[in-house]
């Protein structure tokens, strides 16, 4: 029989999703441009071998799968996705269907999709969250494309994707790239509550001298209240593990500098291009990069001195910081929501809000009891900010003080906290009704003549009486 799937690329994640798909029942084809890695994946695969036809190049891949045909491709994100397109094409009829399930930036994945318009074969792109174990055993799943594509192989996608109370975490984002977009939205929360759950860390480590296994005896105590989640789950395993070579902390045989593909800063780029605020995600990327500058810092050190860092005994507790974290990751969320609506109207999508909070639910790294609750919140008015919906705002009116108090503390004590910091200055800024841009304002006016709007009067054109 033929397969009725297949999925070129065998590296960590393709294979693992190959397996994930092959245990849901469903026959596939594989095919990776080095035959030996295909032939050991294939013999590897237990007794999901019988589910899984190896493949030694794309003809025969191709006629092992049943028309029409669906291929996935987990190939590195980039040119490698369009050279395979390209290979196939002429394997392909113009009604099979290239699913892209790599990390592509979505402006190519908007792009492939015009192209397969034009010219064929068709074309899905969807963004898979979860690393190797969500791929595995459940994923979540954000599509874009065709509607009838998505509907075409969401059988399998739904088979194979994490389920929150039975419910695929797989959803239908829209034409186009959006299901990439949705995904680099996602990756840039992913970095934002990775950076904030890490100047927690830090305040605890170097202004509450607590060693890595309290912070994370405090992590996994964390993780029974409001910020159950995936990353403070893995962050208290990742402070109480030891190293096994020194038998020192893991953590603190760690090197403080920061890897990054990408993802977090394409999702700032377009947030720009957006003109949609998102600071937390802003500061999280500056702060990876920064991270990356050790020479730089270890000079700073050197000429201003280490910062003072020591807090007073009591001056924070853990619980600060956990309120803390908790108003943090609420408003961090909120600027992501936004900035997926904000997509909207620019790339003619209407992305499903609640939806994409619902597929978040599990499977994806940025999975939290939270997002269920974000779920019901954008349900209930998807035009809201998140920060105003009652149960969030609640939320915030009784956590925004710890906030304050762990940003404010730590700025006196020299402890970098760039993204709780941004939190609080976007919380301060959206509740500010009178701000400071009639400043700047009044300077445009002033070297430029741009003209102003005024308080006490309609008009957009009014200038100040600065001499020359
Ligand atoms: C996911 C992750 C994943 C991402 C890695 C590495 O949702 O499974 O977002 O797709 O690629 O976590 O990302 P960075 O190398 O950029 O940290």
């Amino acid at each position: 029989a033929q397969s009725q799937i297949g999925l070129i690329g065998l590296g960590t994640m393709g294979g693992m999703l190959a397996l994930n798909i092959a245990e849901k029942g469903f026959d596939i084809s594989v095919f990776n441009r080095t035959t030996s890695v295909t032939k050991s994946f294939h013999e590897n695969a237990g007794e999901l071998a019988s589910k899984i036809t190896p493949c030694e190049n794309l003809e025969d891949l191709v006629a092992s799968i049943a028309k029409p045909r669906a291929i996935i491709l987990m190939v590195p994100a980039g040119d490698p996705v369009d050279q395979q397109i390209a290979a196939l094409r002429a394997h392909l009829d113009a009604d099979d269907l290239i699913i892209d399930a790599g990390n592509a930036n979505f402006h190519d994945t908007e792009r492939r999709a015009e192209e397969a318009a034009k010219a064929g074969p068709r074309f899905l792109g969807i963004g898979v969250s979860g690393g190797e174990e969500g791929a595995r055993h459940g994923p979540a799943i954000m599509g874009g494309g065709e509607q009838q594509d998505w509907d075409r192989v969401a059988p399998i996608l739904n088979a194979i994707a994490a389920k929150f109370d039975g419910t695929p975490c797989a959803g239908f984002m829209g034409k186009g790239g959006s299901g990439h977009f949705v995904k680099a939205v996602h990756n840039g929360i992913e970095y934002a509550d990775m950076q904030m759950i890490a100047e927690t860390y830090g305040v605890m480590r170097d202004g509450m001298g607590l060693n890595s296994q309290a912070c994370g005896d405090i992590f996994a105590k964390w993780d029974e209240g409001a910020l159950k989640s995936y990353l403070i789950e893995i962050s208290g395993k990742v402070a109480r593990a030891t190293d096994p070579e020194s038998g020192e902390p893991m953590l603190d045989i760690i090197l403080d500098r920061a890897g990054q593909k990408g993802t977090g800063r394409w999702t700032v780029i377009e947030a720009q291009h957006l003109a949609a605020p998102v600071p937390v995600i802003e500061a999280a990327v500056m702060a990876r990069n920064l991270s990356s500058r050790l020479d730089a810092r270890k000079q700073g050190e050197d000429m201003f001195g280490a910062a003072p860092e020591a807090l007073p005994e009591g001056a924070l507790s853990a619980e600060d910081l956990e309120n803390a974290l908790i108003a943090g990751k609420i408003l961090c969320y909120a600027q992501g929501f936004e900035l997926l609506r904000s997509a909207n109207a620019p790339f003619d999508w209407d992305l499903p809000l609640p939806d994409i909070a619902l597929v978040w639910r599990d499977g994806c790294i940025i999975r939290s009891a939270m997002l269920d609750d974000m779920a019901s919140a954008l349900s209930e008015s998807p035009d809201r900010n998140l920060m105003y919906a009652p149960y969030f705002a609640d939320l915030l009116k009784a956590h925004h003080g710890a906030l304050r108090k762990v940003v404010s503390i730590a700025a006196a004590h020299g402890l970098a906290v760039p993204a709780l910091s941004m939190a609080l200055s976007y919380f301060d800024t959206m509740r500010t009704a009178r701000g400071t841009a009639n400043m700047i304002q009044g300077q445009r006016d002033f070297f430029g003549a741009h003209g102003f709007e005024r308080t006490d009067r309609e008009g957009t054109d009014f200038h100040g009486p600065w001499a020359m």
